[in-house]
């Protein structure tokens, strides 16, 4: 497509925040700068859009902002922008400031927003993956989820002591929505006992001859790591089925929640947020829009917005196998 001139952007960060979104908003707010674009903050996602919640930001404003976890443009999950009145409203804000491109960092949510907002009005803009989740396609990984699988790993560490003081059966959660990729990573960089992820079965039986054969290698202490979204329940509701089929097992459960989103992001992620950011506002003025940058095998890929939202990212499945083959 031939690019439009745009002079002035927008960057907004929607949906769940993720740790290295501060890192993306500087990279892509320095790189205007770089290409003498005016630079704008929309706060508060799309809500911020609709309520006008728009500032032009300077130097200061990205400051010391890199290392930070959460985003200082905050995030919101709007039902508004879900709206045909609610889009109007915001269009016409953008409007109102001159903004001719945006910046999106957010999940599958934000990033359908950007697009149907770019199909009904025309507003370039370039998705940034930004979710702890990784369930996007189009890049190999996604802004914090690194930082996510550390941060879960540290607390599973810690369990492990007790667990292993106690001689307990611990049950740990993790988020990652309908997707797996967390509990993989952290249940096989903390040595997990079993690893439940919502994209395979494993049948309540199995999970039991696992642990009976763990108990009769003598392991001390056992990890399971269950993922949020799972057809089988939560870590709290299999843990309850399981002590009525061991019930000498001594059981405690412990949901991990939020603390997995927030802290300072790791290097990758620094890395590849800001990797991201000049590959936004760069795609921008090369008239790529309406697409998602990711880094694929070290390289910046941009992938129809359309195309990355799609569910078909799925957890490898020598992932599977090297967990299996590890927690025998
Ligand atoms: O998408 C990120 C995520 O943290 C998911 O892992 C989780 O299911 C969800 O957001 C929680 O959302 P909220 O913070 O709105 O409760």
């Amino acid at each position: 497509m031939e690019p439009k001139v745009i002079k002035r952007i927008g960057v907004l960060t929607s949906g769940g925040d993720s740790p290295g979104m501060n890192a993306a908003i500087r990279a892509a707010v320095r790189t205007g700068f770089y290409y003498n674009i005016e630079m704008f903050g929309i706060y508060r996602g799309y809500e911020g859009m609709i309520h006008n919640e728009i500032k032009k930001l300077d130097s200061k404003n990205i400051a010391h902002v890199l290392e930070r976890g959460g985003t200082f443009l905050k995030s919101a999950r709007s039902e508004e922008f879900r709206t045909p009145e609610g889009r109007q409203k915001a269009y016409e804000n953008l409007k109102a400031h001159g903004i001719d491109a945006l910046v999106v960092i957010g999940g599958d949510g934000s990033l359908t927003g950007a697009h149907l907002f770019y199909k009904e009005f025309g507003i370039p803009a370039v998705g940034l993956p930004g979710t702890i989740d990784n369930d996007l396609s189009g890049t190999d990984s996604t802004i914090g989820f690194d930082t996510a699988c550390n941060t879960a790993i540290q607390a599973i560490d810690k369990i492990r002591d007790t667990a292993t003081s106690h001689d307990r059966l611990f049950f740990v959660e993790v988020m990652g929505r309908d997707a797996g990729f967390i509990a993989i990573n952290a249940g096989i960089g903390s040595a997990a006992a079993a690893i439940l992820i919502p994209e395979k079965k494993m049948p309540i039986e199995d999970l039991v001859e696992k642990l009976k054969v763990r108990t009769k290698a003598k392991k001390t202490s056992n990890i399971v790591i269950v993922a949020e979204g799972g057809k089988s329940g939560g870590a709290a509701e299999i843990a309850s089925k399981v002590k009525k089929l061991l019930p000498y097992y001594d059981i405690k459960v412990t949901i991990l929640g939020h603390l997995q989103r927030g802290g300072a992001p790791s290097s990758f992620d620094r890395l590849l947020a800001s990797k991201l950011g000049v590959a936004a506002v760069e795609g921008l003025l090369h008239g790529k829009y309406d697409v998602m940058a990711g880094l694929i095998n070290h390289k910046v890929v941009y992938t129809p917005i359309k195309k990355a939202i799609v569910d078909d990212k799925t957890v490898d499945e020598d992932d599977f196998r090297v967990a299996k083959i590890l927690s025998t």
